[in-house]
């Protein structure tokens, strides 16, 4: 039974490779700044809580990419080492897990963001 449940794992993620391979490009403007609108930018923008903490603003493609007071969060191509994309998985320390203190996003929410991030988190 347990081999089983094991083997349907694999399979289904075999299955989101496959899917991930053949992906559409994904949209700075249709795709990512929808879910940052919705998630992210009630903080971060000009005087709210997350830009007073870490200086980042999130209104605009260049103000994303220049990150906080510490620097970028973002390194285009690079989804695992992109604090943006740590801290949404919560992959560092709870207290920065993001959004700040609420639900995490959701999964297909989380993979458009890495997704955007591998395809190299362009202006598009
Ligand atoms: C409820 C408010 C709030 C929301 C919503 C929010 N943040 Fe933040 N964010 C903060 C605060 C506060 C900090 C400063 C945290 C600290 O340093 O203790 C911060 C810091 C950050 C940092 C810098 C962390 C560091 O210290 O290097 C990143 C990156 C970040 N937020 C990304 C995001 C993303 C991406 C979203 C949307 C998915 C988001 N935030 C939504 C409040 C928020």
């Amino acid at each position: 039974m347990k081999a089983r449940i094991l083997r349907g794992g694999a399979i289904l993620t075999a299955t989101f490779l496959l899917a991930a391979c053949g992906q559409k490009e994904i949209g700075y403007q249709a795709d990512v700044q929808p879910i940052i609108k919705q998630y992210c930018m009630e903080c971060h923008v000009e005087g709210g809580k997350g830009h007073e903490k870490s200086g980042l603003l999130m209104t605009s493609h260049e103000s994303l990419m220049k990150g906080t007071q510490f620097g970028p969060i973002i390194k285009p191509g690079d989804s695992l080492t992109s604090v943006m994309i740590m801290l949404v998985e919560g992959r560092a320390d709870a207290s920065i897990k993001m959004p700040h203190g609420k639900e995490s996003l959701p999964k297909e929410k989380i993979d458009l963001l890495k997704k955007w991030v591998e395809q190299g988190a362009k202006n598009n």
